[in-house]
């Protein structure tokens, strides 16, 4: 057997290290102005007006949900198929999340359920773009703005996603980025907070490094001056100019790279569409662009004879590394134990989660790996027909 896919491996070239090496060589290691470029190229690549460079996403929400001031009795609506942090920032603010199924067609908050949710105390919706995948951000913002609610976008997945020609980022009221080490731009760890609002950014500034009114670039040049106030008790979410000399040649790959993920999922549909026990990955509505961060290929349980488990175990066998995106949060027992959710609450995204398998779909792939696991894949299901 040739050797094993992994599930995901990031693009990281000589560029990066090189990058990497001269700002060690430069002296100035922590966040000034490799950061500051960084971020004013991804707001430039996104069409925000504004951009903080943070060390994760979860920073990121965390923050914007803080300047909003939201805390103890707030309630806000976010998607079950998420990775947990998107629920543990309202948490850590004090405040409830509040779970709404998503649709079949995306897999994202469903618009019509987070209206059903909507209640006096309900201050923010929190859609996440899964897989990279747009939601349907033009109802979740008409339906906010119309009740005075904010929006956050997890875009953890979605750097280089499109909504209508419109790149996410510059869509919502503020939307969080990562740059963890799998995502389709990768600081290492790192995230981004990008808005149209100069005032929230400027505020998320001050939450990010410990709520001091200066941060070391503005107090160690030769232009900068050492005092400082601390205005609020912030965080400690800044990027280093290491992470940041990473991103900016990440950036420079991005569109590539979204293509080489788009053509890597258009052979998977082409292939798995043929075969009446898969479910396609969904694609992007018209308009839109998918950022495929992931391929979230489904199984028809009832038209075989093996369950999602075995099919791992089988991949496994054939050398390809494989995921699940995500185990829904109403599943984890400090959740349910907490806010008392049960699966029979989300039939979508319980009937997603029971059947999803997220394929390898980076940029490092070949063909032939495309290929063998397009093979595998097809050579499971035949040795598994009910
Ligand atoms: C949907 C989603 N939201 C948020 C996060 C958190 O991102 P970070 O690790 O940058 O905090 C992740 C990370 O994998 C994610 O997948």
């Amino acid at each position: 057997m040739s050797s094993f896919l992994l599930f995901d491996r990031p693009d990281i070239g000589e560029e990066e290290i090189e990058a990497v090496a001269e700002v060690l060589r430069s002296g100035w290691i922590t966040t000034g102005p490799k950061t500051k470029e960084f971020e004013q190229r991804l707001a430039e690549y996104t069409g925000a007006k504004h951009a903080l460079a943070l060390n994760s996403a979860t920073a990121a929400m965390q923050i914007a949900l803080a300047v909003w001031k939201i805390g103890p009795g707030d309630e806000v609506i976010t998607s079950p198929l998420t990775f947990c942090s998107t629920a543990h920032v309202i948490v850590h603010l004090g405040a409830t999340p509040v779970l709404a199924d998503v649709s079949p067609d995306d897999y994202n908050l469903d618009p019509d359920c987070a209206a059903g949710r909507i209640k006096p105390r309900t201050r923010v919706l929190l859609p996440v773009h899964l897989a990279g995948l747009p939601c349907r951000i033009g109802a979740l913002l008409q339906l906010a703005h119309a009740g005075g609610l904010k929006v956050l976008e997890d875009a953890a997945h979605a750097i280089g996603a499109q909504v209508e020609g419109r790149q996410v980022g510059s869509l919502g009221d503020a939307t969080a980025f990562s740059f963890y080490a799998t995502k389709n731009l990768t600081t290492g760890e790192g995230g981004m907070l990008t808005s149209d609002d100069g005032d929230f950014i400027e505020q998320a500034r001050i939450w990010h490094l410990h709520g001091m009114s200066r941060d070391a670039w503005q107090r160690y040049t030769a232009e900068g001056s050492w005092r400082y106030d601390v205005l609020l008790p912030g965080y400690k979410n800044n990027m280093t100019d290491i992470q940041a000399a990473i991103g900016l040649v990440q950036l420079g790959k991005l569109e590539r790279n979204v293509a080489r993920r788009a053509e890597i999922a258009r052979h998977y549909t082409a292939a798995f569409s043929q075969i009446p026990e898969l479910i396609p990955a969904p694609a992007a509505r018209g308009g839109d662009r998918h950022a495929h961060h992931l391929y979230m290929l489904r199984l028809k349980l009832e038209r075989l004879r093996i369950d999602r488990g075995r099919f791992f175990q089988e991949l496994a066998k054939r050398g390809i590394g494989a995921s699940v995106h995500f185990i829904p949060l109403y599943r984890f027992t400090y959740y349910q134990q907490r806010f008392h959710w049960h699966p029979e609450d989300f039939p979508v995204t319980e009937a997603i989660f029971r059947s999803a398998i997220s394929l390898p779909c980076y940029p490092r792939m070949s063909q032939a790996d495309v290929d063998r696991v397009i093979a595998a894949v097809g050579e499971i299901v035949e040795a598994h027909r009910a």
